[in-house]
């Protein structure tokens, strides 16, 4: 079985955080994480990852998925390896893929092509590269008129080196047998005095062995970021890229400003996505719908033809043609049913709200069960919490519930029960019932001219 190894030693120490650079943010995952995506899109799940500056923060993020191995010191990408190699070792006969965790754009397209390569030519190492224009700092790959001779790192190159503009991309096929033992042979005499993995190059062709060299037409697989300004380019770059994916596919959008659509993101044909749109994690969003403006929806699904305007939602799921907006918040665990309105200054809270159902305006659902048809006037609050404990409110389908009303969790409504304007319902409510609690209105006349009167 091939393998990969992923190098996250890293610190990237003009990124300003105390953090190591594979945890950096593109498009909402790590860029670490994009790399491992990259692998498991090839077939590759025997993955280990060597983490060195705030290792635990790596093992914490992955959370046990894959192997680690610690690099108690930085002395360089061969060294790195290195600490790897007795998880290389249970399977010397594959091959095994070594990349950087801080180059988050390699693909699965060139992970297989270079394998491939890799296999016909029977080599011991196949360097993926590609051209740079601006070749500077990487290390460029030195051809002879059959093959290739070696890297060389830029603070090593000879100035005819330094014009070369095909560069290392920082990632590898070797045979794994191969790979082991030629790492056993690195020296660190070098301008860096550091152990190059790069070096494994030269000594496999010095050893009779052949290298070769994959050259990628994508020059974004070497894109690093070595500071803010970098990530931000890269996350630009991935926001533009994903835009394009959705616009092949037949979705609408007028002006991209402010929207910022993750990967894992799917949108059906036809739907029109505003500006400042977020849309996060595992939502998927049906044909026919107008997203946005100036909205979030995180792991959320979303039915066909919903307008969904200024509005936050959370892990909860949106029916076919509801109508959602402005100003609404819908928190973790909530269903809104097809055709449902939920309209300005509404919170919605791991509740489930029926078909047809309208909570227009100013209103508190949390921990509710709401049935069909069902109207809930403006100012309605659900008193699910007292203190201590949360509390369930149901309210049976074509209830009427009138504005300003306070229902006391737990609490169930029948079916077409009203509640009076203002009423604070405190118990059960009967099928086709009426809940009133009415204080006697006291009209006293004439009051505010004696008051006026009596302060002269
Ligand atoms: C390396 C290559 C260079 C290539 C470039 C592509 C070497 C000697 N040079 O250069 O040819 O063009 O990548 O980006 O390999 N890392 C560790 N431990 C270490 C050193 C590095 O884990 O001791 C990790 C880093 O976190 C990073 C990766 O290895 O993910 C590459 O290291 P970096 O320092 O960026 O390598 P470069 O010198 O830029
Ligand atoms: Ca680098």
């Amino acid at each position: 079985m091939d393998k990969a190894v992923i190098l996250a030693g890293g610190q990237g120490k003009r990124m300003k955080a105390e953090m190591p650079k594979p945890l950096f943010k593109v498009l909402g995952e790590p860029m670490l994480e994009w790399v491992i995506t990259a692998c498991e899109s090839a077939d590759i799940s025997d993955i280990c990852v060597v983490k060195g500056y705030k290792g635990e923060m790596i093992d914490e993020y992955l959370a046990g998925r894959y192997t680690t191995v610690n690099q108690a010191e930085r002395l360089g990408t061969g060294h790195a390896v290195q600490q790897a190699i007795p998880f290389l070792s249970n399977e010397k006969n594959g091959n095994t893929l070594v990349l950087c965790g801080d180059a988050p754009f390699i693909d699965e397209e060139t992970i297989r092509q270079s394998l491939m390569l890799h296999k016909q030519n029977d080599n011991a190492v196949t360097v993926i590269t590609a051209e740079l224009d601006d070749p500077t700092g990487y290390g460029r790959i030195v051809r002879t008129d059959n093959g290739i001779k070696g890297i060389v790192e830029h603070k090593d190159a000879t100035p005819a080196q330094r014009s070369i503009k095909e560069v290392n991309s920082g990632a590898y096929w070797f045979k794994t047998g191969d790979l082991i033992s030629l790492l056993g042979k690195l020296t660190n005499d070098n301008a860096q005095k550091e152990y190059y993995l790069t070096d494994t190059v030269s000594i496999a062709i010095s050893e009779g062995k052949k290298a070769g060299a994959y050259r990628s037409n994508n020059a974004n697989i070497i894109k690093g970021a070595n500071d803010r300004r970098d990530l931000l380019e890269l996350n630009n770059y991935a926001r533009m890229e994903v835009i394009n994916k959705h616009l092949i596919n037949g979705v609408e959008f007028v002006c991209t400003d402010g929207v910022i659509i993750e990967r894992s993101v799917e949108i059906g044909l036809g739907t029109s996505i505003q500006p400042n749109t977020i849309l996060r994690g595992k939502t998927k969003i049906g044909e026919g719908c107008i997203i946005g403006p100036n909205s979030v929806a995180e792991d959320c699904i979303i039915g066909n033809n919903v307008v969904f305007n200024t509005a936050q939602a959370y892990q909860s799921e949106i029916e076919d043609g509801a109508n959602v907006g402005p100003f609404v918040h819908i928190r973790p665990d909530s269903r809104i049913g097809s055709d449902a309105r939920v309209g300005d200054f509404v919170e919605v809270k791991n509740s489930a709200i029926g078909s047809k159902t309208a909570i227009a305006h100013l209103a508190y659902i949390g921990d509710s069960d709401i049935g069909r048809k069902v109207n809930i006037g403006a100012g309605t609050v659900t008193v699910n919490f007292d203190g201590v404990a949360k509390s369930r409110c149901v309210i049976g389908d074509y209830s009427f519930v009138g504005s300003n009303t306070s229902l006391i969790a737990p609490l169930r409504l029948g079916k077409g029960v009203y509640t009076a304007a203002g009423t604070t319902v405190t118990r059960d409510v009967p099928d086709y019932a009426l809940a009133i609690d009415r204080g006697e209105l006291k009209v006293n006349e004439g009051y505010t001219l004696r008051k006026m009167k009596a302060k002269k």
